[in-house]
């Protein structure tokens, strides 16, 4: 079985795989970095997002063997301490529902803001539109992204949406970050996985 010794978050990672192992799965299965999602598997979705010497890829579509020497980035080392400024917008406006597809969100939204750090809303719609969300978050991540260009960005209200207390098990402990406690969402900073559909 060939070796490969990955870049992965700064640190030289060496695993034994095949040579057409998705990155995704060495990630997950190999190195235990479990906050890049499978969805897909096709390239469609967006949940595996990683960054490729700081562009965005689908972690399900690029075999191990590509990745070479090229630094690795995944949603545990966007910011050591997840405070990232997306990260902390994303818990400022409460964007993660499920949370499932919230770290391939941030590393799409972190690679776009390198090259426009002051995106208009078809700018921000426009590069965040291959990464789906099920429970339907596109408003709050296009504020929470205006947020965190510095742009002013208008909270969006919670009334009448669909968060609920108990329903945000948001997990960034293995997305990258926690957001803080809250009083009024019973499970919103919890550690227990997101692990919808058989797949943590
Ligand atoms: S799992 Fe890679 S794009 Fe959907
Ligand atoms: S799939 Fe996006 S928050 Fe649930």
């Amino acid at each position: 079985m060939p070796s490969y010794t990955l870049k992965v978050n700064g640190q030289a990672r060496t695993i034994n795989v095949p040579a057409d192992t998705p990155l995704l799965w060495a990630l997950r299965d190999h190195l235990d970095l479990v906050g890049t999602k499978y969805g897909c598997g096709m390239g469609l979705c967006g949940a595996c997002t990683v960054h490729l010497n700081g562009a965005a890829v689908r972690s399900c579509q690029t075999p191990v063997s590509a990745v070479g020497n090229t630094p690795v980035t995944t949603i545990e080392g966007l910011d050591p301490a997840g405070q990232h400024p997306l990260q902390k917008a994303w818990c400022d406006h409460d964007v993660p529902q499920c949370g499932y597809c919230q770290a391939g969100q941030i590393m799409t939204a972190a690679a776009f803001l390198k090259q426009n750090p002051a995106p208009t809303d078809p700018q921000i719609d426009d590069a965040m539109a291959g990464n789906l969300c099920r429970c339907g978050t596109y408003l709050r991540i296009r504020a929470a992204i205006k947020d965190a260009s510095g742009n002013v960005s208008q909270k969006l209200s919670l009334r009448g949406d669909r968060l609920q207390p108990g329903n945000a098990a948001i997990q960034l402990d293995r997305h990258g970050g926690q957001c803080p406690p809250r009083d009024d969402k019973a499970g919103f900073a919890t550690n227990q996985r997101v692990a919808p559909e058989g797949s943590a």
